[in-house]
């Protein structure tokens, strides 16, 4: 069965990721018929939009895609194209596994870490509610609902339960917000008591961040706020080799957008030096949604080994190979 995926490239490495990701996808067999559609600079170029409406007519009838990352202007220009995307196609989980990879050095290669992010997706300070009140005055709206709140501990501790994991931790800053942050623990703690099979815990996000650097073979699954997630998630991939490495996915009740956890990295872009492996290993995730189990393996094996080998590797994670040479290997070794 051919299964039809929309391919949104992104900018900066975004393309190249992509690309690689494609040929590797194409490299196991499995049947895809891509809808590719540009987003980002490319998009503005031809049709004056960053996220043209032909993202939402192909993803109207793929429900699935494969999302290369996006650059936003910095304290000026246009909103972000990823915060739009999650927010109008209501991706309200956003799914961070974060695990070493066998082979590949780090400062905490000897720890095993296997922790998994649940990032809430749609509100929080990234509801994009800002205001100058009076001038050298401004106002940025911390949004939290019982809505998003109780759904995605829901998928926390639903997800937990699939995969016999055994411990949910909240991460929030309640002893200052306390009504924002405290109504998202209130909504952990109402669902946490309908799991009492999976342990829970609470930790303040400053202690968080520094127990997931003293210890974080301690950890399971963390679910957090918008903005608490977006730092745990590159705090975590630091520990795991950086964010050339970390996969991610954005969930809603009906569309799935699959994205690394990385930047458009405009440092290296164009150079041929990304490292795919995210990108990689989040395409490794979509084909497991899909119920291409036995791909999704075969794919996941095969990046290890070219980890395992070390010859191959990206410079991010000590090697001196490029996009290409690394992509070879991961084909080679299917
Ligand atoms: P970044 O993730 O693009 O880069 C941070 C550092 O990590 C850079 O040194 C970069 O070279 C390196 N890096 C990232 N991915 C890599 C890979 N696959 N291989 C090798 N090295 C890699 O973060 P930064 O610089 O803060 O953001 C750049 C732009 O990306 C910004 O405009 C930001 O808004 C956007 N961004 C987009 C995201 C998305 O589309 N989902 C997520 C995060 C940032």
């Amino acid at each position: 069965m051919s299964h039809h995926i929309t391919l949104l490239p992104g900018d900066g490495i975004g393309p190249e990721v992509a690309d690689a990701t494609v040929k590797v996808i194409e490299a196991l067999g499995v049947d895809v018929v891509w809808d590719r559609v540009d987003i980002g600079v490319e998009a503005e170029r031809a049709t004056g939009k960053f996220l043209p409406d032909t993202v939402y007519e192909s993803l109207e009838k793929t429900k699935i895609a494969l999302k290369g990352p996006v650059g936003t202007p910095i304290a000026k220009g246009h909103p972000s194209v990823n915060v739009a995307l999650r927010k109008h196609l209501n991706l309200f989980v956003n799914f961070r596994p974060v695990k070493m990879l066998p082979g590949l050095r780090t400062r905490y290669s000897d720890v095993p870490i296997d922790l998994v992010i649940f990032r809430e997706n749609t509100e929080d300070l990234y509801s994009g509610i800002e205001h100058e009140v009076v001038t050298d005055v401004v106002e940025s709206l911390k949004v939290i609902t019982k809505t998003a709140s109780m759904r995605i501990a829901k998928a926390a501790f639903e997800w937990a339960v699939l995969e016999g994991r055994h411990k949910v931790v909240a991460v929030h800053k309640a002893n200052i917000m306390k009504m924002s942050d405290g109504l998202f623990l209130r909504c952990c703690r109402e669902v946490a008591a309908g799991f009492p099979q999976i342990e829970y815990g609470e930790l303040i996000v400053d202690n968080a961040c520094m127990q997931l650097v003293m210890r974080p073979e301690t950890f399971d699954v963390l679910v957090t706020t918008n903005l608490y997630g977006d730092i745990v998630s590159d705090l975590t991939a630091g520990l795991v080799g950086g964010l050339g490495i970390v996969p991610g996915a954005n969930l809603g009740d009906t569309c799935a957008v699959f994205e690394a956890v990385h930047g458009s990295a405009p440092d290296i872009a164009g150079k041929g030096l990304a490292n795919p492996t995210a990108l990689m290993q989040s395409a490794r995730l979509m084909l497991s949604r899909l119920g291409e189990r036995e791909a999704a393996r075969r794919m996941q094996k095969a990046i290890e080994a070219v980890y395992a080998g070390g010859k191959h590797l990206t410079h991010d994670v000590g090697g001196s190979a490029g996009t290409k040479e690394f992509t070879q290997a991961v084909i080679d070794k299917l």
